[in-house]
């Protein structure tokens, strides 16, 4: 099999949450391999900073500010990326938040929060995306950025909604691919799922928990290595799924 990024050279990408950790690491590889990125959040002037320092990549960064609990802002995204960059052949589903309450008497809006960007922002997106290849002919990817968690749950504290979220990612990959089975799509779709990754996404997490875990943790690069990994394949190939975990991880 030959490993190679050369098709979607030129292409346009949609990469939520890219405005810190692993989503940041993903824009950046994608742009060095000469795609046009939308990079999307909140605190967009994270991504207008991050564009500053790719001005001379092979591709370019474009930043977008959105709300991805909100449907509506979805939808407008990918209105707006068909307008200005041009049709979507790559997402990257990746904003995700863990608010670390606990489920036997947790916060419902945390959850809520937790839901609607996890699995809710996941979804819609995906749909968009997906519409717009379809009408555009694009054999384009979806990947999923979902967790171990996704796959096998440890006991730790606080761990809430959020490996409900993931296992429900691991469930809506599997059947989104169903269904373009279904319709003879050649769009394909992937999950990642990295062990645990030093990112802002542990600041609230209780310290002596993070002290024990920061031994041993993957870097966003590393998550972004399988990322180009699962892209770079030939259009007959599938991956559909890429667990990356620090050597030692003990889950
Ligand atoms: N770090 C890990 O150990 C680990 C392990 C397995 C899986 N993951 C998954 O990897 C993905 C990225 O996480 P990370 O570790 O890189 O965390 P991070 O550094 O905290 O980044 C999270 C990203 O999601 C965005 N986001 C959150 N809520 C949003 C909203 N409502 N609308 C738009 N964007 C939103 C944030 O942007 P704004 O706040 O600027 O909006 C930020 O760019 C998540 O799906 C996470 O579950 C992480």
């Amino acid at each position: 099999m030959v490993l190679s990024m050369e098709r979607w050279i030129g292409k346009v990408a949609v990469v939520t949450g890219a405005s810190s950790g692993i989503g940041a690491a993903i824009a950046k590889q994608l742009v060095e391999n000469g795609l046009l990125v939308v990079g999307v959040a909140r605190r967009v002037e994270r991504i207008e900073d991050l564009a500053k320092t790719l001005g001379d990549k092979k591709g370019k960064l474009l930043a977008y500010k959105a709300d991805l609990s909100n449907r509506e802002e979805i939808k407008l995204l990918f209105d707006w990326t068909s307008d200005n960059a041009g049709p979507v052949a790559i997402l990257i589903n990746n904003a995700g938040i863990h608010t670390r309450t606990t489920i036997v008497d947790g916060d419902v809006e945390a959850w809520k929060k937790t839901i609607d960007v996890n699995l809710m922002a996941t979804c819609v997106a995906s749909r968009e995306a997906i519409s717009v290849m379809r009408k555009n002919n694009i054999d384009g990817h979806v990947i999923n950025i979902n967790s171990i968690l996704g796959h096998g749950i440890w006991n730790s504290p606080n761990m809430d909604i959020y490996p409900a979220t993931k296992y429900a990612v691991t469930a809506f990959t599997e059947t989104l691919r169903f269904e373009l089975v279904n319709l003879k799509s050649k769009i394909k779709v992937s999950s990642v799922s990295p062990g645990v990754v030093d990112t802002e996404i542990f600041e609230n997490m209780d310290r002596s928990e993070f002290e024990n875990i920061k031994k041993r943790m993957l870097n966003p690069e590393d998550i972004a290595d399988g990322v180009v990994y699962a892209l770079s394949t030939p259009p007959h190939v599938l991956v559909k799924e890429v667990i990356i975990k620090p050597v030692g991880e003990p889950y």
